[in-house]
């Protein structure tokens, strides 16, 4: 069985997709949502879907080692963060290599980096009049949305387009495509072990 821990900030919409993409699965368990904010969507999600929630602040996050001896402890195989706006600390990245991942939206390199999360990064798409956006899923590293690309899928976005349309088009892609790459990069662990 591999298990995934889950981090997430907010909604937590594409946290619910993954969840319920393994929820019958005999080899993948989401054992555990992380999240930063007390008021996050997601924790209400996590209860309806009986997934164990843990909470932290920032000085538990930065300052302690406390999440990573957990997650080494809980022997967690994969770290997803669905929709998480806090930098991983550089201990947490060493003890799980190639094995956080995230998604962004957007078509990284453009828009990304500190500051362009969430609804700035639509904001900052409809403001430069791109013809596209989409998804990114990469590793991560100690940098914001500089990791090895995975998969990046795209859509079209018109002149009409406003922030909320290129937000609404873009969730439409991650819903479809994180649960499934996420399966698939667990299967490279699994063979990489093997
Ligand atoms: C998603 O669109 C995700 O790509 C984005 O936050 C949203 C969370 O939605 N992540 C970032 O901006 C990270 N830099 P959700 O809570 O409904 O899954």
């Amino acid at each position: 069985m591999k298990h995934i821990a889950l981090f997430a900030s907010g909604s937590g919409s594409n946290a619910e997709k993954i969840a319920d993409y393994f929820a019958d699965s005999t080899d993948v368990k989401v054992s555990l949502i992380l999240s930063n904010n007390p008021k996050a969507g997601v924790i209400d999600r996590a209860r309806r879907l009986h997934i164990p929630v843990l909470l932290f602040d920032r000085t538990t996050f930065y300052s302690t080692n406390q999440i990573t001896e957990l997650l080494l402890n809980q022997g967690i195989d994969l770290i997803v963060l669905a929709g998480f706006m806090w930098l991983m600390p550089a201990d947490l990245v060493r003890a799980f290599p190639n094995k956080i991942v995230n998604i962004h939206p957007a078509l990284l390199p453009k828009f990304g980096g500190k500051g362009m999360y969430g609804h700035f990064v639509h904001e900052a798409v409809a403001a430069a009049g791109e013809t596209e956006s989409g998804i990114t899923i990469h590793y991560v590293n100690e940098h914001y949305d500089e990791g090895q690309i995975i998969f990046q899928a795209s859509c079209p976005v018109t002149q009409s387009d406003t922030p909320d349309d290129i937000a609404r088009h873009v969730q439409a892609l991650e819903h479809i495509h994180y649960p499934r790459v996420v399966a698939e990069v667990l299967a490279t662990l699994t063979t990489q072990e093997s």
